[in-house]
């Protein structure tokens, strides 16, 4: 069945940072690529008018360096609206009624903090604009199950399901849907991809940048929060789920969901917490805060597939490089015939898989070294996708191009967000040491042992480690 398009595009928060970073350059793209064609009505508390979201709307644009074409952007702002309102007045909710006119099937899109989801939700229902719509939210989605449950159930009590779209921003970059591409559009992994012939799973998420402006916000949730519970753990299904019946919504979720299902739990042993030097100087930290801006995690799914395959995953704020790599790594050769004298070169292979922005896929193999002999040495051979294949859209233009055409396949559902929740329940709330690190190094030593009985973290591409 076709969903049916949304024929209006609300923005609460309309005037907020997330609209101005993310979500006018993506509706730009978009617009741009004439796939925008409902008008955008813009709700927040500013004083303003609808000139004062136009011309907001136009800066963000400019802003994300991108140059603003007079017909794209009269296209985009045709029948633009600003409503401006208290989210908890019902007044609000009235006006924004009559902003939507004959709109039969809004797109709600909650750009706003998460504490004020449900009143929004809950005044929507009451202001009869509910039915026929579907709504957009961000994440974060609670802070562990209980409250992620809490959530969900509050929200499903006036929306179905399949009106509920959770943003997870990195399930709209294309490297990662490729995960899915490059293990079923193909037929030489999917033989190998089990525990007969990989050692193990990396995960990297290395950013080069502090917590800079947000201190208030991350001092609260911190890494494992932040990135592990939603973005990470989405990678490691996608690397690790089974063969979907069909490539529909419903049966990648279904495989999805079935992996964090057989997680088991996490060891506190196996969780390493790391703080970087000078983060608790930033504006908002609490004085001695304990908050993690590393950590490091062994997860282990018992499946047939994936029985004694550790899947580690680690990320940091303030690291050497940004870079986020997933790297997959097989046992080596039965026999190693080509080591050379006393240099003995690791023989296995790994395929690395870049999903930050130097998009692409390399695959460590071994090659006949030049000379005398016969010994091996590593080369990669490597895929750029953005030469190979051309330009991408941007994760928010993917995913709030999608909701409008009611397609959910890359948004987290009910079950997966509670499935990661129930995944690191173990380790959320142990607070652990918190291990100092230098700025620019790639974390806390301390998360070497995790890995150490697998020759060590596989550094991102280009990432020299100090
Ligand atoms: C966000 C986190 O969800 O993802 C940030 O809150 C993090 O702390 C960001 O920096 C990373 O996203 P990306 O797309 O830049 O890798």
């Amino acid at each position: 069945m076709r969903a049916e398009k949304s024929d209006v595009l609300v923005l609460f928060g309309a005037s907020g940072d997330l609209a101005r970073k993310m979500t006018f350059p993506s509706l730009y793209r978009l617009a741009r690529r004439k796939l925008l064609n409902v008008p955008i009505v813009g709700v927040s508390f500013s004083d303003w008018k609808t000139a004062d979201l136009k011309e907001y709307a136009r800066r963000a644009i400019r802003d994300a360096g991108i140059r603003v074409d007079a017909k794209v952007f009269a296209r985009m702002t045709r029948g633009m609206k600003f409503v401006k309102g208290d989210y908890s007045k019902p007044g609000t909710f009235r006006d924004l009624k009559a902003a939507l006119g004959k709109a039969k099937r809004p797109l709600f899109y909650l750009e706003i903090p998460p504490s004020l989801f449900e009143m929004v939700t809950y005044n929507l229902q009451k202001a009869g604009l509910i039915e026929g719509a579907r709504v957009v939210i961000e994440k974060p989605f609670g802070h562990d199950l209980a409250s992620a449950q809490a959530l969900n159930a509050s929200l499903l009590k006036v929306l179905r399901e399949e009106q509920l779209y959770r943003i997870d921003h990195y399930l709209g970059k294309e490297p990662v849907q490729d995960l899915l591409v490059w293990r079923f559009g193909n037929t030489l992994f999917e033989p190998v991809w089990n525990r007969r012939y990989v050692s193990n799973v990396q995960i990297t998420m290395a950013e080069a940048f502090g917590v800079e402006d947000r201190g208030s916000f991350y001092d609260a949730v911190g890494a494992l929060k932040d990135v592990v519970q939603n973005h990470m753990m989405q990678v490691v299904a996608l690397l690790a789920m089974e063969p979907p019946t069909s490539a529909s919504a419903h049966c990648l979720h279904e495989e999805q969901v079935k992996v964090f299902a057989s997680m088991r739990p996490i060891d506190p042993k196996n969780f390493v917490r790391g703080q970087y030097d000078g983060y608790q100087k930033v504006e908002g930290v609490k004085k001695g805060s304990r908050t993690a801006t590393y950590c490091a995690l062994r997860i282990d799914i018992d499946s047939w597939r994936w029985e004694g395959v550790p899947f580690f995953l680690r990320t940091g704020k303030a690291l050497a490089a940004t870079a986020t790599e997933a790297v997959v790594e097989f046992r080596g050769p039965p026999k190693r015939f080509f080591d050379a004298p006393g240099v003995a070169i690791p023989q296995t292979n790994r395929l690395r898989f870049r999903l930050g922005s130097n998009a692409g896929v390399g695959l460590d193999v071994q090659a006949k070294r030049p000379g005398e002999g016969m010994h091996s040495e590593a080369v990669t051979l490597n895929v750029d996708f953005s030469q190979a294949l051309g330009d991408s859209p941007l994760p928010y233009e993917r995913l709030l191009g999608d909701a409008l055409t009611g397609d959910p396949t890359l948004f987290a559902t009910e079950r997966a967000v509670e499935g990661t929740w129930a995944a690191i329940d173990g380790i959320l709330g142990d607070t652990g040491p918190a291990h100092r690190y230098a700025k620019g190094s790639m974390g806390p030593k301390e998360a070497d042992r995790l890995t150490a009985a697998y020759g060590g973290w596989t550094a991102p591409l280009g990432v020299t480690v100090k």
